[in-house]
């Protein structure tokens, strides 16, 4: 049998890394973690709770919040990924809002949240098996996986895609709204100082603006098989 193996996706935002991800734990049988979704359910708990106004985050009190937030994902056959569950709440629809968006760099970066989502990621993968994506999972969570990438794509490509995923699921965003999110999360993504989005000396770069899904897939299962056999 072929051996079960960790694998990284790392990047910035919109590159295709979930539809990557889930392409491949599909095929190779493994767990995949969205661990932007984690990120995702805080930043919505924070909007509820009302720790977060206009521009204004409420660090400490989301800090002493931190050991009432639970975060499971659930699979749903379905649809054939995990969703997010939010202290049993499964919060799927309300963390993909473009409100949501807008804050989940601000709560990204405080080091008490990182710590308690690294942790959890990390039980999440210690039996390998695991694809698991994010911005510092070959960096941080993960610095001994056996597979590591590293995708990019232009922000204008990257915005597109957000935006025409928002607009089929019926969002009211204009495309010039959604490229300044985009080009915001890459300026935070990369610049706060605790676990910066940074490509891993050992990932492999891929640029995916001029890759088609199943192009990017071959190309990746062809990396993952030289691993595991
Ligand atoms: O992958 P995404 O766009 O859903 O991620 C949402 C935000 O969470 C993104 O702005 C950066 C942050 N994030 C992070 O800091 N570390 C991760 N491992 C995953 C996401």
């Amino acid at each position: 049998m072929d051996k079960k193996i960790t694998i990284a996706i790392d990047g910035f935002s919109s590159t295709g890394k979930s539809t990557l991800a889930k392409q491949l734990a599909k095929v190779l049988g493994y767990v995949y973690v969205d661990t932007g979704a984690m990120y995702r359910a805080i930043a919505y708990f924070s909007m509820q709770k009302g720790y977060i106004k206009t521009d204004y985050l409420d660090k400490e009190s989301l800090i002493v919040s931190l050991p009432n937030i639970q975060l499971q994902f659930h699979f749903n056959v379905e649809l054939g990924f995990a969703e997010m569950y939010l202290n049993g709440e499964n919060v799927e629809k309300q963390i993909r809002t473009i409100e949501v968006s807008s804050f989940v760099s601000k709560v990204a970066e405080i080091p008490e949240v990182r710590a308690k989502l690294v942790e959890q990621q990390q039980q999440m993968g210690k039996n390998k098996g695991i694809v698991m994506d994010g911005r510092d999972i070959g960096t941080v969570v993960f610095p001994d996986a056996e597979l590591k990438i590293y995708m990019t794509a232009s922000a204008q490509t990257r915005a597109q895609r957000r935006y025409d995923e928002l607009i089929q699921k019926g969002d009211q965003v204009t495309f010039e709204e959604v490229l300044k999110n985009v080009e915001e999360r890459d300026y935070i993504d990369t610049h706060r100082s605790n676990s910066p989005l940074i490509k891993a000396d050992d990932a492999i770069e891929i640029d995916n603006s001029n890759l088609n899904r199943e192009e990017q897939f071959e190309l990746v299962l062809d990396l993952v098989k030289q691993k595991i056999s």
